[in-house]
């Protein structure tokens, strides 16, 4: 089960290793990562589906590789069918990303998940780096310094 203080566990993380920066937070949900990171002074946008969420900057759609690009860091936390998108947006626009992989969009089991999506970004010119928050569930970190 989903650790409740990921959100601020992956908060401290990203500033941590990023500085406080713009963050593009995709699949968001209600958008409880963004709250953490505005506490921390990152000017943060949530992208998801949902309506009922927190008062926080929200793009209520998807997220996609035409997203007009106005962050300085990309992340994905638990964000299923958007994490390799993460990656890929970070690529496109030699961004640092970090991700923590949850399910995979094609039903992989998680290690290889895990596996392919560190190789997705080693193809697209990251050294992707791995790092493991102190939480139940999910913890493990996929992330990478601009290229
Ligand atoms: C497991 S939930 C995690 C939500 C939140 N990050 C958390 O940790 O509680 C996965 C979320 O991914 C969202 N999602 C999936 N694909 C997406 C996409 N392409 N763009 C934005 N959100 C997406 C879903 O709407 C859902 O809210």
């Amino acid at each position: 089960m989903a650790d409740h203080l990921r959100f601020q566990h992956f908060a401290r993380f990203l500033v941590d290793t990023f500085g406080v920066c713009r963050v593009f937070d995709v699949a968001g949900g209600m958008g409880k990562l963004n709250q953490e990171l505005t506490a921390l002074g990152c000017a943060t946008t949530t992208f998801d589906r949902r309506h009922k969420r927190l008062p926080v900057t929200y793009a209520e759609r998807d997220f996609t590789l035409e997203e007009p690009c106005e962050a300085d860091l990309v992340v994905g936390l638990h964000a299923d069918g958007a994490t390799r998108v993460v990656i890929e947006y970070a690529a496109k626009h030699r961004l640092p990303f970090a991700v923590i992989p949850c399910c995979a969009d094609n039903g992989m089991p998680y290690k290889p998940w895990m596996r392919h999506l560190t190789e997705l970004a080693a193809t697209l010119g990251y050294a992707p780096q791995e790092s493991t928050l102190p939480m139940r569930g999910r913890a493990r970190i996929i992330w990478a310094k601009a290229r």
